[in-house]
């Protein structure tokens, strides 16, 4: 399909024709009754892949972490997080309006959370009046950049956050990529949290869903929030058909998506350097700096808009999200769209930004 190159986000895919097939033949039942059998088919082997004992399918990611942290913080009480991660950012209100959460926020470099910031902030308020209910990770972070937080340092903060008695919940929106970049399996990952949650809406490529992972008890009252928000449906055996082939192919080629980003980010570097460190690149999202070329981000995302590529910006840089609809050959343009962008503009005086005052 011709259109312009979509690096807003991983999110955007389309279903490809296998799913809408699945979905117009999938077996349905009325899931508020549990009786859904696509579903439950979907939750059971969503709670195999993670190593869980049950899971529970949901619209959105967001519908997952605010059921989590619904069931797992006591309202006045505390969550510590990675200061940029999207519960303490994007969801923020939310969980301040639907469960009376506030955050205590860790700002490690490169939103790279380390097991001794954790014990830190972990130690008992000695007055009794800030309790830390739950510890919530990110893996991979969207915001460090799509970032792996390796199951070493995983394991070292487990171990810090069970002495020091508080559970682990994991926002793994995107834990499948973390898998195939660091060659951890999901499971590994998931053994060291007590919850969590991840998206086939997102890079394994189903229209729709989140699932959130746990034990049976934690799942049941999970359930119980669920319905409480209004998150129950019906018939939800026609996007879990989905689902469950995004679960199945979507994992194994997630390796080419990381590899467009790269080739992406080397690209970029080439025509702009000093505008991303490919290096830096480990899974499928390129954070560039629109600084190397003097403009401001939303500046340049415009430019590429007119180029056709679309983008995102995150903090202060460009955000492009490599995904299944991103071709190779849609890398090609992208990068060459960058390099007419780059000559049009010119690059920047940085010998009269740099020069001392
Ligand atoms: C890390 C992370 N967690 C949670 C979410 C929320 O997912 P959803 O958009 O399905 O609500 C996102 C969305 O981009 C995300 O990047």
């Amino acid at each position: 399909m011709s259109g312009p190159v979509d690096l807003r986000s991983d999110t955007v895919t389309r279903p490809t024709a296998a799913m809408r097939r699945a979905m117009a033949e999938a077996e349905v039942g009325d899931d508020w009754y549990g009786d859904d059998p696509t579903v439950n088919l979907l939750e059971e082997r969503c709670a195999e892949a993670t190593g869980k004992e049950a899971a529970v399918y949901l619209a959105t990611g967001t519908m997952a972490n605010q059921i989590a942290l619904h069931v797992l913080v006591r309202s006045g009480h505390l969550v510590v997080a990675e200061a940029h991660a999207h519960v303490a950012t994007t969801e923020v209100t939310s969980s301040a309006v639907l469960s009376g959460v506030a955050f205590a926020r860790l700002t490690p470099r490169r939103s790279m959370v380390t097991a001794a910031a954790v014990e830190a902030a972990l130690k008992p308020d000695p007055y009794g009046v800030e309790v830390v209910d739950l510890l919530a990770l990110e893996n991979t972070h969207g915001h460090g950049g799509g970032t792996v937080l390796p199951i070493g340092e995983m394991r070292a903060i487990r171990k810090a956050a069970l002495s020091a008695g508080v559970p682990v919940y994991l926002d793994g929106a995107r834990i499948f990529n973390a898998s195939v970049a660091s060659g951890t399996s999901v499971t590994e990952f998931a053994a060291e949290v007590d919850a969590l949650m991840f998206s086939l809406s997102k890079g394994l490529g189903a229209p729709i869903g989140s699932v959130l992972c746990g034990s049976a008890s934690f799942v049941r009252e999970a359930r119980r929030a669920k319905v409480l928000i209004g998150g129950a449906w019906r018939q939800a055996g026609v996007l879990a058909a989905a689902g469950l082939l995004a679960l199945a192919e979507g994992p194994q080629r997630l390796h080419e998506d990381h590899a467009n980003a790269r080739r992406l980010a080397e690209g970029i570097a080439e025509a702009t350097p000093g505008a991303v460190d490919p290096g830096e690149v480990e899974t499928n999202m390129v954070f560039v700096s629109a600084e190397a070329l003097g403009r401001e981000p939303w500046e340049i995302v415009g430019r590429l808009r007119e180029e056709g590529v679309l983008a995102n910006v995150l903090g202060e840089r460009i955000r492009l999200v490599t995904h299944r609809d991103v071709t190779s050959a849609d890398v090609d343009a992208a990068v060459a769209a960058w390099r007419r962008i780059a000559s049009d503009v010119g690059a920047p005086d940085l010998r009269a930004s740099s020069s001392p005052r």
